[in-house]
Order: structure tokens, then C-alpha cells, then sequence
């Protein structure tokens, strides 16, 4: 698959693979809860990921009522520039602890998900590519408000832009990911083990 095919699959899949969905067939997710087979660890995981998408959500709503001119531009900046930057550093962080740490020992634990953990690894590339896309277009966003005018709507359509496909990919990306991993753990927890 080259890169321009795994940049459309990380927009056009729907889901997992069937082929690599055998865990998540018998753990779905209405009994994620019930389980009881996710740690502290794990309950702090899947919050990160909210956090990830209520943030990322908000920030994207904020662009769309600024362009309907319910905020001051320069009161905006200061609310936006601030958590455009934590977004960006604490995706890049979460994905490094993933790459670096979880995924080898999940993929150690079930090597028949070695595909998804492929498909994962791929998705961190193109969102390390989106985030830098997004960091560059916030900050002539941020940059052009002051500015105001026409210069400020054409920056906020360019960010708008950048903005929605990175958290479309995003979502895309953090449910595929729980659909991998939040199976075996509830798998290996029903074995007495925690993996996480
Ligand atoms: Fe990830
Ligand atoms: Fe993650």
C-alpha cells in the first residue's frame, strides 16, 4: 500500500478490518464497561482519547462562531492559540508512549493483530503530518486575526480546512484504536493478566 492509499484509507475505512476484528466480536463495546477488564491505567487511556476529541471538537466549533462573528477576534486568540498548542503537544506525546511502549507489547501479546497495529502506526504518520499542517495554519489564523477583515476570514477557511480533516482523521483513528486494544485487554484480564 503506498502513502497516498493509507492517507485515503485513515478518511475512507469504516472500521476495522474484518479479518482483525475477531476480539472485538466477542468483547463489543456495549460490555467494555460491564467487564470490568480495563485497569486505572486503561480507564486513563480511554479518557486521554476523550479528551483528545472534546478538545479537538471544540476547537472546531469555535472557528465556526467566530466565522459567524459571535466572538471578539482578539479575546478568540487568546482562548484558541493556548489550546491549539496543547492539543498538538499532548497528541504528539500520547502517540510517542503508544509507538514506543504499548503497541510492541500488544502486538508481542497477539501477533495475529499485527495488521491493526500496522494500520495504527500508519495513522500516527499522517496525523504527525496533519498536526504540523494544523500548527502552521493556526498560527497564521492566529496571526490574522488581529489583522481582521478580509485576511482574517481567509485565514479562518484555510484553518477551518486543516482543522476538520485532522479531527475527522482523529476520530477515526481513536476509535479504530480502542476496537484493537480494548479487547485484549478484557481478553487478557479474563486470563488473570493485565497488559496495561
Ligand atoms: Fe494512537
Ligand atoms: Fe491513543
Amino acid at each position: 500500500m503506498n502513502t497516498i492509499d493509507e492517507m485515503d484509507a485513515l478518511f475512507s475505512r469504516a472500521g476495522l478490518p474484518p479479518d482483525i476484528s475477531f476480539l472485538l466480536e466477542k468483547h463489543p463495546r456495549a460490555v467494555w464497561r460491564q467487564s470490568g477488564g480495563l485497569s486505572a491505567m486503561g480507564r486513563f487511556w480511554l479518557k486521554r482519547h476523550n479528551f483528545f476529541r472534546e478538545l479537538g471538537s471544540a476547537l472546531n466549533a469555535s472557528v465556526e462562531n467566530l466565522r459567524d462573528e459571535a466572538f471578539d477576534p482578539v479575546t478568540f486568540v487568546q482562548w484558541f492559540s493556548p489550546r491549539l498548542e496543547l492539543l498538538l503537544g499532548e497528541l504528539e506525546g500520547h502517540h510517542h508512549i503508544e509507538d514506543m511502549h504499548y503497541f510492541p507489547i500488544f502486538l508481542a501479546e497477539e501477533p495475529r493483530l499485527k495488521r491493526g497495529f500496522d494500520i495504527l502506526d500508519s495513522d500516527h504518520h499522517h496525523i504527525h503530518d496533519l498536526l504540523e499542517r494544523n500548527a502552521s495554519a493556526g498560527r497564521q489564523f492566529a496571526g490574522a486575526l488581529v489583522a481582521g477583515g478580509d485576511r482574517m476570514r481567509f485565514a479562518a477557511d484555510s484553518y477551518a480546512v486543516e482543522a476538520d480533516r485532522l479531527v475527522s482523521g482523529l476520530m477515526r483513528h481513536l476509535e479504530d484504536e480502542e476496537d484493537l486494544i480494548v479487547p485484549l485487554l478484557i481478553e487478557r484480564h479474563e486470563d488473570g493478566r493485565s497488559l496495561m
